[in-house]
C-alpha cells in the first residue's frame, strides 16, 4: 500500500481499522454512550461555508502563525492522547518525530506510553508540551513538572473534563471484565498476527504508561491502567488550577472548557490560553461541540486569553473555518493517531501533510493568502443565517 493513494483521513482511518484488532480500533475510534457527540463533532461543520474572495494574488500562500507566542508552520498542535503505544510501537515518539518535522508543537499526554524524558531525547528539536491530569496524589503532580521543566517543555496543559471516565460502550463491548478481552475479542486479535507481532510480542504484553512508571506501586507495574482509574480525582477544583498557576513558570493551557463563564475564570487566574473541547466525544454524551461557543468567546475574551480549539477537525477547511470565527490554533487527535496506526511514521506524517496541505489549498481557494487576511476578511456564512428556508407562498 503506498500512502500517496491514500487521500484523505478518512481513507487512513480505513487502513487503520483493518490494521488494529477491533478493541484497539474501537479505544482510538468510538465515543461515549450513544456517540452523539461524536456525530455532532463532525456535522457542525456544514454549518458553516465559504464565501471566497476573487482575483487575489495567492502565488505566495503560507499558513505560517505563532502559537502561544512562537512561530509554527501552522496554527495546529498535535493534541494529547493516551496509550499510543498500542496503536505502534513508540507511537508517542513517532508523532513527537512527525509534529517536529512539519514544524507544529507536539503534546505529550499523562497517559503517554513512552516517557517525557524518552520523548524528548528521541524527538530531539520537537516543541514538547505536556498534558497533565491532576491525580489524587498531588504528589504524581508536582513531580511531573519537575520533569517537563527539566525536558524543556514550555507549554502546560492541564485537562479539566476527565475526573470520571466517559461510559465508552463502543470500547466495552470488547471486555468480559475489566481489562479482560471477550473470547470474540481474542479470536478478533488473533486475526492480526502483523499487530501481534508489532506490539505485543516484542514486550510481552501491551505497553506501560511512560510518565507514570516511576509513581506505580512495586509490584503492579503491569496494572497501571488500575491504579490510573483510582487516582482520578472528582473533587478536583479552580483552586488546583490557581495552585498550579503559581507553579507553572510557563504558558499554562486549559484544556475541556464548553462554556463562557469558564473561560471568564480561567482568564482571571491568569492561564495564557483555554482549549476549548469536548475531549473528541468521549467523555460527556450529547455535549455542545466548541465550534457552537467559539465565535462568542472570541467576541468577549480576544486579546485577554488565547483561544485553542479541539473536537472532530478531519479536513483543512475544518481548522480554515475555526481560524476564521476566531480560534487561535486547532489541536489535531484522531486524524494522526489514524495515521500512526496504519503506518507508523510514515502514516503519522502522512496524515499531517494532509492537512497542513488542504490548509493551505484551502487558503489558497478562498483569496486569503495567509492567516492574518484569513482573519481580517470576511470568508464565512452561517448556513442558518444566510440560507434560511424560504417562507411557504
Ligand atoms: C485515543 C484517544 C486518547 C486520548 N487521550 C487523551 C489524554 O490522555 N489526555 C487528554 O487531555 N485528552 C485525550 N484525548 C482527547 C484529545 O486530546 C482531543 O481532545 C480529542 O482527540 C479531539 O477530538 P478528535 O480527535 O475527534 O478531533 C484522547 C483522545 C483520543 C481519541
Amino acid at each position: 500500500m503506498t500512502l500517496s493513494r491514500l487521500l484523505n483521513i478518512d481513507d487512513l482511518r480505513n487502513l487503520a481499522r483493518q490494521r488494529l484488532p477491533g478493541f484497539a480500533f474501537d479505544y482510538l475510534d468510538g465515543g461515549a454512550e450513544a456517540e452523539q457527540t461524536l456525530l455532532h463533532n463532525r456535522s457542525i461543520f456544514s454549518q458553516w461555508r465559504f464565501q471566497p474572495a476573487a482575483l487575489v494574488d495567492t502565488s505566495q500562500c503560507s499558513a505560517a502563525a505563532k502559537l502561544l507566542g512562537v512561530p509554527a508552520t501552522a496554527p495546529v498542535a498535535v493534541a494529547p492522547t493516551g496509550f499510543n503505544g498500542m496503536l505502534w510501537p513508540d507511537a508517542d515518539i513517532l508523532l513527537a518525530r512527525a509534529a517536529r518535522d512539519a514544524g507544529v508543537p507536539f503534546t505529550l499526554s499523562t497517559m503517554a506510553s513512552r516517557s517525557l524524558e524518552d520523548v524528548a531525547n528521541e524527538a530531539k528539536g520537537v516543541r514538547l508540551w505536556f498534558q497533565l491530569y491532576v491525580l489524587k496524589d498531588r504528589g504524581i503532580a508536582k513531580d511531573l513538572l519537575k520533569r517537563a521543566l527539566s525536558v524543556n517543555c514550555d507549554t502546560l496543559i492541564v485537562t479539566t473534563d476527565c475526573a470520571h471516565y466517559g461510559k465508552r460502550e463502543r470500547e466495552q463491548r470488547h471486555f468480559r471484565a475489566p481489562l479482560k478481552l471477550s473470547l470474540p475479542a481474542i479470536i478478533d486479535v488473533a486475526c492480526h498476527p502483523r499487530w501481534l507481532q508489532r506490539v505485543v510480542w516484542p514486550t510481552r504484553g501491551l505497553p506501560g504508561f511512560g510518565n507514570l512508571a516511576p509513581y506505580l506501586p512495586t509490584g503492579e507495574q503491569g496494572r497501571g491502567a488500575q491504579f490510573i482509574a483510582k487516582q482520578l480525582d472528582p473533587s478536583l477544583n479552580w483552586s488546583a488550577l490557581e495552585n498550579m498557576r503559581q507553579a507553572w513558570p510557563g504558558k499554562l493551557v486549559i484544556k475541556g472548557i464548553l462554556n463562557r463563564a469558564d473561560v471568564q475564570r480561567a482568564a482571571a487566574i491568569g492561564v495564557d490560553a483555554v482549549v476549548l473541547s469536548n475531549h473528541g466525544g468521549r467523555q460527556l454524551d450529547s455535549s455542545i461541540s466548541p465550534m457552537e461557543i467559539l465565535a462568542s468567546v472570541h467576541k468577549e475574551f480576544a486579546g485577554r486569553i488565547q483561544i485553542l480549539i479541539d473536537s472532530g477537525f478531519r479536513r483543512g477547511t475544518d481548522i480554515i473555518k475555526a481560524l476564521a470565527l476566531g480560534a487561535d490554533g486547532v489541536l489535531i487527535g484522531r486524524p494522526l493517531l489514524y495515521g500512526v496506526a496504519a503506518a507508523g511514521q510514515n502514516g503519522a506524517q502522512h496524515a499531517l501533510q494532509i492537512l497542513l496541505n488542504e490548509l493551505r489549498l484551502g487558503l489558497a481557494q478562498l483569496g486569503a493568502p495567509d492567516i492574518a487576511s484569513l482573519r481580517a476578511g470576511d470568508f464565512l456564512r452561517s448556513h442558518s443565517q444566510e440560507f434560511a428556508p424560504l417562507s411557504p407562498p
